[in-house]
């Protein structure tokens, strides 16, 4: 009886001073495993005589079921507690701050692109998407431009194959469109275009919007028009703009669009060049062999075109001197065209 009860104190120290699931599993097995105390003491049955062995063999027993019972109420407190551990240490100070992310800003081509499609989709343009790679039909013979055409040399092309190229400007589109629309036509057709050009004002690939409007007694008078509207609304409120003659071949009359620098109001500056005006975009009344080719009457129907350089119109509305930042992603660059 005495060795029973010291058993039951040792083995309730050991399970106190288990201090984690596992020590207190190994506490449990020395005296309840397959070698453990109570195996051993009834390893001893055999050396008793047989008619102790009943009553030794039921001690042993409630001895058995006592530990049992015994580990089995540590084991409850034990997880118990180990849950409340894992807890605290998952705990979260809700009144930590947050991690700040950086937030992104529009690149000034997206953003220029972005105020041109607001103006002009204001007068009731449509947008309309030509592809880069084009064919030497649409980019070239279809404008009036056919092969051996002089004019072909005022653009470095890149050729892919004999037929097919990097669009060198985004008036190709105005075929496409013009191929499937019938007139009234009102559209605007922003891209990137490729020529084989390279220095501080040129990049290889740049972005154009083009514009075209065909209907019934379109003039230059509307041309100039719309163009004054987009000038007062990309530049200044005071901003003018002239026309002067110029040559395209998909455009008779063709003029050069000026607008007046909004640095010096037209007095004359560094960034005018002292002229007072700024070329910003080609022009012109759409050639009537180019309406012939997508089978539109010249006679019954005329029209206007424009087309820009989007880096360009970027560059004076902003300052920026290089074409080269538009491209070279630095952050410390493009961070500064916050709202
Ligand atoms: N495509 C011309 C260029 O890339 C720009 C241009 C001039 C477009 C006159 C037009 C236009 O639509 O009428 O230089």
């Amino acid at each position: 009886m005495d060795e029973n009860e010291q058993i039951v104190e040792e083995a309730e120290a050991a399970a106190s001073e288990a201090s984690d699931s596992k020590s207190l599993y190994e506490a449990k097995m020395r005296f309840l495993g397959r070698q453990g105390k109570i195996a051993s003491l009834m390893q001893r049955m055999k050396d008793l005589a047989a008619e102790h062995r009943p009553a030794f063999g039921k001690q042993v027993n409630a001895l058995r079921a006592r530990l049992e019972e015994m580990f089995a109420e540590h084991e409850v407190h034990m997880k118990e507690r180990e849950l409340q551990r894992k807890l605290a240490g998952e705990q979260v100070d809700v009144t930590m701050p947050g991690r700040r992310h950086a937030e992104g800003t529009l690149h000034p081509v997206t953003r220029v692109k972005n105020e041109l499609i607001g103006i002009f989709s204001g007068m009731g343009f449509e947008v309309f998407e030509g592809p880069e790679i084009e064919n030497d039909y649409y980019n070239f013979t279809a404008l009036n431009t056919p092969a051996d055409h002089p004019a072909r040399d005022m653009q470095d092309t890149f050729y892919l194959t004999d037929e097919f190229l990097l669009r060198t400007q985004t008036s190709a589109g105005q075929i496409r469109l013009m191929e499937k629309k019938k007139p009234p036509i009102k559209m605007l057709s922003p891209g990137r275009v490729f020529r084989s050009d390279d220095d501080a004002t040129h990049s290889p690939m740049f972005h154009q919007m083009e514009g075209l409007v065909v209907d019934k007694g379109i003039t230059l008078c509307d041309l100039q028009g719309m163009l004054d509207e987009f000038a007062r609304t990309m530049f200044s409120e005071n901003s003018k703009t002239r026309l002067r003659p110029s040559y395209f071949p998909f455009t008779e009359p063709s003029v050069e669009v000026d607008v007046s620098c909004y640095m010096c109001g037209g007095k004359g500056c560094a960034l005018c060049k002292g002229t007072g005006w700024i070329e910003v975009l080609g022009a012109g009344m759409v050639n009537r062999h180019v309406l012939e080719n997508c089978g539109i009457d010249p006679d019954e129907y005329t029209g206007f075109a424009f087309g820009m350089g989007i880096e360009r119109i970027a560059m004076l509305k902003y300052g920026i001197n290089n074409i080269k930042l538009l491209t070279e992603n630095d952050v410390r660059f493009l961070k500064q065209f916050k709202e």
